[in-house]
């Protein structure tokens, strides 16, 4: 059967190579011209490791193909993904407009019986109102064809997207018994790996995947909120960590604290889950404190700053190391190094900044304000400039890495502001750092 997958982003891009792998035959049909051409002359338009090569290879092989032509394509295919985007309104709504263009298109166009899957991030209830699209234009045409609608959520995360769809912890399916054994049969190549299929009704797999990513979410917020505790009583977060960790009903994973979470899922769902939970006059405490603590995290390096220098950060020079909403990616969305940068602006500093591979994107959401930027090639250019800070925003490997004598070198007696907590606090002492500013353990100023 020929798999057609709507939306060549991070999802839709990622599962259509995926598929092709596992060895069917794909079509990624996107309506961005200038995205397709790329993915066309072999380039791929976001980065994402393992991706490149994986497009490439499969194109190569016959079994993957991009097109703008979505008409052709839905006429063509048997299985259609929907992986477009669903952005937040200003009211915290998932934007679904993508969604149901994409489901209208198909509607209009299919001919012959079918599978619709949706694998974008849809509120509870999304599948019925595909279903009623399906009614509507089948009606209008006076044909009609049997179209299963099925929910086929994704966990995948950016930077490590290709291992996580091939290497997935689950698969969850959400449907009629009879239509979910067609996309079994699709997950094959990956059950015979024993990856679990879990089965399910359309809503319930729907509302999964906020459930996973709210929960992600409330484990990052309960560390954060943990660490202003960790810091006021002179005790450390990183071994607290280690002590939860270790206990199975909790495990180790999103544990870390930092200065908050980013990315285009996690604010955006949580948003989209208080905006349901509120039309179904469900209580929001809980999700509006995973978002206010994540927000009031994100000013945690401003506020350091602030007291080190007793509020005069007018035309101090900071160096900022990490602009991405994490490692492994140049994805700027929602990155707490934003909030960093705009309340460091205010207070009229002077910036140098530094992302292994964020640095286009970053420019592009700060062009009126450049006077006060400037954009580094390396962590050693922006220790050439003399700083009275460094702040660490992103945990890329190559910070975590960089030797700590270097940097105290640099600085001097500047601050190193240790927003992702890179370092052992045993080697900044051991380094000789004059000050050390980490999430939930003391600063180190007072120890030295
Ligand atoms: C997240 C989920 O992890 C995926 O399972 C899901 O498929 C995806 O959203 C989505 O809905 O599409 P992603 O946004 O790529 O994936 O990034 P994560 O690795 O989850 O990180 C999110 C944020 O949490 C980052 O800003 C990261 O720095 C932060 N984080 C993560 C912490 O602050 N502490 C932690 O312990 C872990």
């Amino acid at each position: 059967m020929k798999i057609a997958v709507y939306g060549a982003g991070y999802v839709g891009l990622v599962t259509a190579a995926c598929l092709a792998k596992m060895g069917h035959d794909v079509i990624s049909a996107d309506i961005n011209p200038e995205r397709i051409a790329l993915l066309l002359q072999g380039e791929c338009p976001i980065y994402e490791a393992m991706l490149p090569a994986l497009l490439i290879e499969q194109c190569e092989l016959g079994r993957l193909s991009f097109t703008t032509n979505l008409q052709d394509t839905i006429h063509d295919a048997q299985i259609h993904m929907i992986a477009t985007g669903t952005p937040c309104l200003a009211n915290g709504q998932a934007d679904l407009s993508q969604v149901f263009a994409v489901a209208q298109c198909i509607a209009e166009n299919i001919k012959q019986d079918g599978f619709v899957v949706i694998k974008s991030t849809v509120p509870v209830g999304t599948g019925d109102r595909i279903e009623n699209i399906f009614s509507e234009i089948f009606n209008a045409r006076k044909e009609r064809f049997e179209v299963a609608v099925v929910s086929n959520p994704e966990f995948l995360r950016e930077g490590n997207a290709v291992h996580d769809f091939l290497y997935a912890d689950r698969i969850i399916l959400g449907g009629e018994p009879d239509a979910l054994l067609c996309l079994e049969q699709i997950y094959q190549p990956l059950t015979a790996e024993g990856i679990p299929v879990i089965k399910m009704q359309r809503r319930s797999a729907e509302l999964t995947k906020y459930a996973a990513n709210a929960m992600l979410a409330s484990r990052i917020s309960f560390m954060n909120q943990i660490s202003w505790i960790s810091t006021k009583v002179d005790a450390d977060i990183e071994e607290v960590r280690k002590g939860l960790s270790a206990d199975k009903r909790i495990g180790p994973a999103f544990l870390h604290a930092g200065i908050g979470y980013g990315g285009s899922c996690f604010p955006k769902d949580i948003q989209a889950l208080m905006h349901t939970s509120k039309a179904l006059d469900i209580d929001v405490t809980l999700l509006e404190a995973i978002d206010h603590i994540n927000m009031r995290q994100k000013n945690w390096v401003a506020e350091q700053l602030m007291t080190h220098f007793k509020g005069a950060l007018k035309d101090k020079r900071i160096g900022i190391l990490g602009l991405a909403f994490k490692p492994g990616t140049d994805d700027m969305r929602e990155a707490s190094s934003l909030v960093v940068i705009e309340r460091l602006l205010e207070m009229g500093s002077e910036l140098f900044l530094y992302d292994p591979v964020a640095i286009p994107a970053a420019k592009t959401m700060f062009t009126e304000k450049s006077e006060k930027m400037s954009w580094c090639a390396s962590i050693d250019e922006v220790l050439t400039h003399r700083l009275d800070a460094l702040v660490i925003a992103t945990e890329w490997p190559e910070f975590k890495n960089y030797p700590l004598a270097l940097i105290r070198q640099s600085l001097e007696d500047a601050p190193l502001i240790d927003g992702r907590n890179c370092f052992d606090l045993e080697a900044v002492k051991a380094a000789k750092l004059s000050s050390y500013y980490s999430v939930g353990r003391i600063p180190l100023r007072e120890v030295i």
